[in-house]
């Protein structure tokens, strides 16, 4: 009896997929994971995405779908699962993305721009502690490479992964050299922890590299690795509780930001309650950032980067309620409407400001995108604030800012328009000069 039911569970283990998890003693609850769904793979000879959507498919409910450990997945084609509910995606394997660009690209032109969709409630993910598996592999190197210069990514480069869920963890998530944007993330209670994302370069700019992309309420990302060309994290409109903790972002990130915001001058943008807290920035464009478009409108309450070292960062707190993007044209809008700010505090910071080499690789543009509007950079600012108007920018604090230029002179602030008689306690005059703090 024991060795029969030992050998039927082997056969759960390595043959894939079954209708059913455990037999006889325990029928499948509604709610337990009871199936176990292990995805086969050619082991780097053929492509396994019909596969793995097949597994997807069947598996898509109280199920969990085991990568395994060593074990190297070719995902030559976008999967969509877009009906799962309560399922654990361990992943023990390595997932590889096509090397061949053209055929990314024609797949992309074709519609599917995302090359993972989940969605469902309860989609966990699970990666291994071991560093050497867990991966996806994107290979955007040479993406980066192709692209000429002064241009800011060439076509058809999908998002790596749109992830909608709710009552999830998303643990040990690892992306080495993304084609560009990461994560798209959305939903209620998910926490991240212990996720690498990795897009330095040894070409050209890694552009658009986003780590997280985050719109929901109660989601939590700690614990992290990130290493790219674009926001580590970007907090969008729709977002509520978000933490971002004890995270290293870096190479040439442009930090923990919110936005952009009022793009569509039409839309509400609504963000409440975020707190960044011990994060450790280096080589960054910006650390903590908050970008807004001229003619939007919305609210923005209650945030807070506190606890941040900074090590050779260029932007290290900014905050521009003009926010350009280099590649979008826009129609024209009522230019003293903004989305409006409130409660911001910038607590504890220190470090470097990047005096010597400042800026990187995703200028395409004369002046640079990230100095657009600011024709006296001394590149000793620690603190930029670009209210809209007057009324825009309402209680800002900033308290122990220790940050200083990597040349010997006193750091320096730019502030326009956060009037003293909406934010008292900002901690210096709000006005272009050497920062004093007050
Ligand atoms: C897959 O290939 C790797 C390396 O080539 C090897 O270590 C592993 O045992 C293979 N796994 C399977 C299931 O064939
Ligand atoms: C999604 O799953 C539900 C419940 O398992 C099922 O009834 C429905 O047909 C599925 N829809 C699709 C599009 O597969
Ligand atoms: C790359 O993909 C394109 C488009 O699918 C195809 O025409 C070409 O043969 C592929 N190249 C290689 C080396 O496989
Ligand atoms: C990122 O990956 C490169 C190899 O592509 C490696 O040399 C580097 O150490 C990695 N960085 C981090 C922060 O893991
Ligand atoms: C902002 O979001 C909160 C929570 O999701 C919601 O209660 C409120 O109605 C939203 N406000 C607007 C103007 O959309
Ligand atoms: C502000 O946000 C923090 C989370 O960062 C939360 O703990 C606090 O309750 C919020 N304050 C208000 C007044 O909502
Ligand atoms: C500072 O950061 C810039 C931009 O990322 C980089 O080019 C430069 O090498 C860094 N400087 C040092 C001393 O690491
Ligand atoms: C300030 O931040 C540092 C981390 O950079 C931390 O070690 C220190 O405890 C913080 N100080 C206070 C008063 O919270
Ligand atoms: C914007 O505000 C300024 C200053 O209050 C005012 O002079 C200007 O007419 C306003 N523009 C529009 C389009 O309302
Ligand atoms: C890129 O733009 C810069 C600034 O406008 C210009 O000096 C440079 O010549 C351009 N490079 C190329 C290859 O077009
Ligand atoms: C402060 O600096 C900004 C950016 O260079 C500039 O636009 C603004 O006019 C300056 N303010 C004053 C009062 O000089």
């Amino acid at each position: 009896m024991l060795i029969s039911k030992t050998a039927f569970l082997t056969f759960l283990l390595y043959s894939a997929p079954l209708a059913y998890g455990v037999k006889g003693d325990a029928r499948p609850t509604p709610d337990s994971r009871s199936r176990r769904c292990v995805v086969r793979s050619s082991n780097g000879t053929t492509d396994d995405s019909p596969e793995v959507s097949r597994v997807f498919a069947r598996c898509a409910t109280n199920s969990v779908i085991i990568f395994q450990e060593g074990v190297d997945y070719n995902i030559f084609h976008p999967i969509r699962a877009t009906n799962l509910s309560n399922v654990e995606i361990q992943m023990h394997g390595n997932l590889h993305l096509p090397q061949n660009i053209s055929a990314v690209q024609e797949i992309v032109n074709a519609g599917k721009s995302t090359w993972f969709t989940f969605e469902g409630p309860r989609v966990d993910w699970i990666g291994p502690e071991d560093e050497n598996n867990g991966w996806i592999e994107s290979y955007g190197q040479a993406w980066w490479d192709a692209n000429p210069p002064n241009k800011t990514g060439i076509s058809g480069r999908p998002h790596l992964m749109t992830y909608k869920t709710s009552q999830a963890s998303i643990k040990y998530f690892r992306s080495h050299k993304p084609i560009a944007w990461n994560m798209n993330l959305q939903g209620d209670d998910i926490t991240v922890s212990h996720a690498i994302v990795n897009a330095s370069s040894t070409g050209r700019f890694p552009f658009n590299t986003d780590g997280f992309d985050v719109r929901g309420n109660n989601i939590r990302i700690s614990d992290s690795v990130m290493y790219n060309g674009d926001d580590a994290i970007a907090v969008t409109s729709g977002s509520h509780n978000i933490v971002f903790e004890r995270n290293t972002i870096g190479y040439q990130s442009h930090g923990m930001s919110i936005g952009s915001l009022g793009k569509d001058p039409s839309a509400f943008a609504n963000i409440t309650n975020l707190r960044f807290e011990d994060v450790t920035v280096i080589d960054a464009l910006y650390a903590a950032r908050f970008k807004s478009w001229k003619g939007g409108q919305g609210l923005v309450k209650n945030v807070t980067w506190k606890n941040i070292r900074v090590d050779n960062v260029t932007f290290p707190i900014f905050v521009t309620q003009s926010y350009n993007d280099q590649s979008a044209s826009r129609p024209s809008v009522d230019t003293n409407s903004s989305v409006m700010m409130e409660d911001f505090t910038w607590a504890n910071f220190s470090g470097s400001i990047n005096t010597h080499q400042p800026g990187d690789g995703s200028c395409a543009s004369d002046p640079c995108w990230y100095n657009s509007g600011l024709p006296n950079l001394k590149h000793t600012e620690a603190i930029i604030i670009e209210c809209n108007t007057d009324k825009s920018c309402k209680n800002f604090v900033t308290k122990d800012i220790q940050l200083h230029p990597q040349v010997s002179e006193p750091a320096s602030v730019i502030c326009m328009k956060a009037t003293a008689e909406l934010n008292p306690n900002l901690g210096f005059a709000c006005s272009n000069g050497t920062f004093t703090s007050s």
